[in-house]
């Protein structure tokens, strides 16, 4: 049917939009904020004044010893603005990682008793403190700005970091060749501890005001030593500007910052010459290559990119405006070299972008906390994910399930309305793994406790659900009901784990969901055990082992708090003010429900938690989403881009909300998000407590159709997509690529978001994301040839990178398979993925250029630890087409040398997984492209059933449809050794 028609049968209308736009006026902007203010003016004042150079210095180097083999150097450093002050910066380069260089700097012998915050790598890292590689090589000489130290490393010794001490410059070389430099403008600056009075002071007037100070101020500033005995005239105007009144104590609102520790923010610059392109910075709205935050023109933004976890509501389709969580890391890519940074701090950061001739140029602004910056040396992205996993963590390989269809609503409302959904979904014969909780499932939203007015039996209720063979996903929020008959208050105020205000001692209270509540601090150990116990199916006996969590609102959400967020002097464990940690905090909420639901059953079974804030290291912990979205087409497309940010940035376990959260989407609409959503590592409709009912059964028939069919072909795609997660637990490569991670050499690529491939099966996808489309253009760079998936029509290869047009009436999309592919799917979906384990494969061969093709399959029991021992099938397919007859082969990649780590070859034995696996076949292949009509199909000396349809081939020079080959019943089995000649 062609669009128009459809258009015309449309039925349902898009409704307006209840809001348009985010509350700008909650959240603050650079210039509202003392600390962005005075780090941002140094940029401004540097643009200014040629002669501008950096205040920092460094002396010789000291070797510190430490670990068992390694070493690394601390640089004593100063700066000329403050004589007294010291710091140190400390050179690391890591063990593992393909050499990361880690560079820190923090201040130190401070008379003050103050520290920064230095423990950020303890939550983000796999290691606080990595193993450290031999440093001994260094070289020392004298150029005409000072000395500069040198020092090589890196398995073949082609990476070194040139260390100039005055000014301060550091240069980052791959091969010899520049490719990161900090400090290159002269913006690094770290605000040492000094108390009031040494800030605003003038000479022999110590009872004036601050404001009778700061008028006062002429010139050059009178400063105390921290000694307190000498005075020295010292001008520090021109590097940090007039002194600044909000510096130890902030208004905003209705709100003060106390600050009792005044100003500690740092700020730093890294240029990246020769680079048109960086990426990162997850979480944003907005494209996936960073765009310039200097308003200079057109398509620039005018803030920089905010990095602080808030609760946004309706967020801006295309805005630098902080989101729910944040990865303060980018990535630089040029075609010959990709390099990353990770600046691990958990105070809030901005960062500010700007696009030169020579390169990019970055300024990154944070409030509190020591410096930990780790150089990611790449050289290429594969390179890049790989050494951010073996720092941070790898994605655990997710329950089968959780990478399946979810069905969610603010709110089902009962325990009748959860297994009506069900039943729905199977009249209709649509796939469903999940229902989903959202927070009226508990009495006056006390989470945990159900509302047994709505839910009577919700023991019952998940049994039933559990017995279709799909489970439950119930929310659980940060915030706890300040109320003495609610159990978890009541242990959490005994415990005395709670979040304090700025006294350090009163619990913080806050208004959320619940009314007036508290804040578990999950900094705190104390609570970690008994978070755990909260869990277990005794303590909390309305839940079973089909029920999961979400984690919603941790950034944490606090409706009466500054920017809906608790206030950034109430106190954690440990004497850390929030400010220290804020960006830290949502994941350490994850991380102690991820932990509580691993303790739950024995044997284990792995934990789903989704969660809104999230941090580096978070991908240990499950998955993440885009948080509250509209139902607009702007919304919808925008969604690609900020789920490649998130992938490039670690967090490949992602998805937005289907449908889009706000608004009642237009059926055309709706279809699209389903189409986008099926190829989402995360995939869950949603939607606002105030929009109508959207599940896909209740649409006519075509519509119902096309979106049962859509989700039909994630489950087809399951395997698919568990291959793709389980590469990413090994490698760290996402399962969702952008084109420039896949053509790192193709620089026409660089600046595309709106398509990608899925983990390394050569299926290439691009959403459409707009009304009465009818056809939508595709990106290729490389020299295959790509098979439409539905149509199998075929799109030449051809040397020059070039766009190709696909139809796209409402029923389908670009689903393109890369020749030089072989795609292991299910063909029958099911019900639920669960019931699937047994079902057989198809392979779909996508015939390369070169007459090749190969595949892989990852495939295990969907939700224990026993891949863990060895229970996995892990398959690699080929067909070689080199000689004349062509060779369809299927081989065992779990064996020791080709697994990565410790995996176990399978033992089809040893269990009732293993056993049924067994046996389960490939009940078709299908062959596209290949050039001629074999003669013969067989296996072992066996003809096979086969049949063959002329058409084009993988080197025809123009567009037709592929020839196919079509084996039907092979009767070979997955898990076995076999080989097909054509
Ligand atoms: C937040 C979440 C949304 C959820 C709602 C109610 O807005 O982002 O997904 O439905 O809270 O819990």
């Amino acid at each position: 049917m062609i669009l128009s028609t459809w258009l015309a049968a449309l039925t349902i209308v898009a409704a307006p939009l209840q809001v348009m736009a985010a509350k700008n006026h909650d959240f603050k902007l650079c210039q509202q904020q003392s600390f962005c203010r005075r780090l941002r003016g140094i940029a401004d004042r540097a643009s200014k004044d040629e002669g501008f150079t950096s205040p920092y210095s460094l002396l010789p180097p000291v070797p510190n010893k430490g670990g068992s083999a390694g070493a690394s150097w601390t640089f004593p450093m100063k700066t000329s603005l403050y004589k007294d002050v010291e710091f140190e910066l400390q050179l690391d380069i890591l063990e593992q990682g393909d050499g990361i260089a880690r560079i820190r700097v923090d201040e130190v012998n401070s008379n003050l008793s103050w520290k920064r915050y230095n423990e950020t790598s303890k939550w983000a890292l796999l290691e606080a403190e990595p193993a450290r590689a031999d440093l001994s090589s260094v070289t020392e000489k004298t150029s005409q700005g000072g000395k500069v130290n040198t020092f090589n490393y890196g398995a073949s010794g082609d990476l070194s970091l040139e260390i100039r001490h005055e000014p301060l410059l550091i240069t980052f070389k791959q091969g010899g060749e520049t490719v990161m430099i900090i400090n290159d403008r002269n913006l690094f600056h770290m605000e040492h501890f000094r108390r009031r009075e040494d800030f605003f002071f003038e000479e022999n007037n110590e009872n004036d005001t601050i404001e009778s100070a700061i008028d006062g101020a002429e010139g050059d500033q009178v400063v105390l030593s921290p000694t307190g005995k000498e005075k020295e005239k010292v001008d520090t105007k021109w590097f940090e500007g007039e002194p600044d009144k909000d510096a130890f104590e902030e208004r905003w609102k209705t709100w003060a910052d106390a600050k009792p520790k005044g100003p500690e923010g740092f700020s730093v610059d890294i240029t990246f010459p020769g680079t048109e392109h960086i990426y990162g910075l997850a979480e944003h709205a907005s494209p996936l290559s960073l765009r310039s935050t200097d308003g200079s023109a057109e398509g620039t933004f005018s803030e920089p990119y905010r990095l602080y976890n808030v609760d946004i509501f309706e967020y801006e389709a295309d805005s630098p405006m902080s989101l729910y969580g944040n990865i303060p890391m980018v990535h630089a890519q040029t075609s010959k070299h990709s390099v990353g940074v990770l600046n691990l701090v958990g105070s809030e950061t901005l960062v500010d972008v700007k696009h030169p001739k020579s390169g990019v140029q970055t300024q990154w602004m944070s409030e509190s906390g020591i410096m930990d910056l780790f150089i990611l040396p790449g050289p290429k992205p594969k390179d890049l994910f790989r050494q951010y996993a073996g720092l941070t963590g790898y994605t655990p390989i997710p329950p089968l399930w959780s990478i399946a269809y979810h069905q969610c609503r603010w709110n089902y409302l009962d325990q009748h309305d959860v297994l009506d959904v069900n039943r729905r979904f199977d009249e209709e014969d649509i796939p469903l793994d999940v229902t989903w909780l959202d927070i009226e499932y508990a009495a006056e939203h006390k989470y945990f406790d159900w509302d047994k007015k709505q839910f009577p039996d919700p023991v019952k209720m998940q049994n039933e659900v559990g017995a279709l063979g799909r489970k439950m996903v119930a929310i659980v929020d940060p915030h706890i009901k300040k109320s003495d008959n609610f159990r978890v208050y009541k242990d959490a105020t005994e415990k005395d784990i709670i979040t304090k205000r700025n006294d350090k001692t009163s619990n913080f209270e806050g208004w959320c969901w619940t009314g007036s509540s508290v804040w578990v601090d999950f900094f705190n150990p104390k609570s970690w055990d008994w978070w755990t116990e909260m869990f277990s199916f005794k303590v909390w006996e309305d839940s079973t082992k089909f029920l999961y969590i979400w984690n919603d609102m941790n950034e944490p959400s606090v409706f009466d708090g500054p920017e809906i967020s608790m206030p950034r002097d109430n106190v954690h464990y440990g004497g850390w003010e929030h400010r220290d940690v804020h960006n830290i905090n949502g994941a350490t909420f994850q991380k102690a429900t991820f932990d509580a639901l691993l303790e739950r059953e024995s044997p284990k079974k792995r934990p789903f938690v989704l969660s809104r804030s999230f941090f580096p290291g978070s991908q240990r912990y499950g998955a993440i989403w885009t948080g509250d979205n509209m139902g607009t087409w702007e919304h919808m497309a925008g969604q690609t881009a900020m789920l490649l940010s998130l992938n490039i940035c670690g967090m490949t376990f992602a998805g937005a909300d289907v449908g889009g959260f706000f608004g009642n989407p237009s059926v055309e609409m709706l279809i699209r998000w389903y189409q986008a959503g099926a190829f989402m590592p995360f995939f869950r409709a949603h939607a606002h407590i105030d929009t109508k009912r959207r599940e896909p059964y209740l649409f006519d028939e075509p519509y119902k159709g096309i979106m049962r069919d859509t989700i039909r072909l994630r489950y087809q795609m399951l395997p698919v997509w568990y291959t793709a997660f389980h590469e990413a637990s090994l490698s760290g490569a996402p399962t969702m690529r952008p084109q420039y991670a896949m053509f790192p050499e193709d620089s026409l690529g660089f600046a595309i978001d709106d398509q990608y491939y899925i983990g390394d099966s050569g299926l290439l996808v691009k959403p459409v994301t707009a009304a009465g489309v009818e056809d939508t253009v595709v990106y290729l760079s490389d020299n295959q040839p790509y098979y439409n998936y539905f149509s199998h029509r075929v799109y030449p290869a051809s040397k020059r990178s070039r766009h190709v047009k696909v139809p796209t009436p409402l029923e389908t999309f670009p689903v393109l398979l890369q020749g030089g592919y072989i795609l292991p799917i299910r063909a029958r979906a099911r019900k639920a993925s669960t019931l699937m384990w047994r079902d057989p494969f198809t392979l779909i061969v996508a015939v390369g250029a070169d007459g090749n093709a190969s595949g892989r399959l990852y495939v295990d029991d969907g939700d224990s630890y026993d891949y863990e021992s060895g229970q996995f099938v892990w398959r690699e397919f080929k067909l070689d087409g080199s000689g004349k007859t062509s060779t369809l082969s299927n081989h065992n990649l779990a064996t020791g040398d080709q697994a990565a780590g410790d995996l176990v070859k399978f033992s089809p034995s040893s269990g009732p997984w293993a056993e049924g696996i067994s046996t389960v076949q490939v009940e078709q292949i299908v062959v596209l492209g290949l050039k001629s009509k074999p003669t013969s199909v067989q296996a072992s000396g066996t003809d096979l059933e086969w049949s063959w349809v002329a058409g084009s081939s993988a080197s025809t020079g123009s567009e037709g449809d592929a020839s196919k080959l079509t084996i039907k019943n092979p009767k070979l089995k997955i898990v076995d050794d076999w080989s097909i000649t054509l």
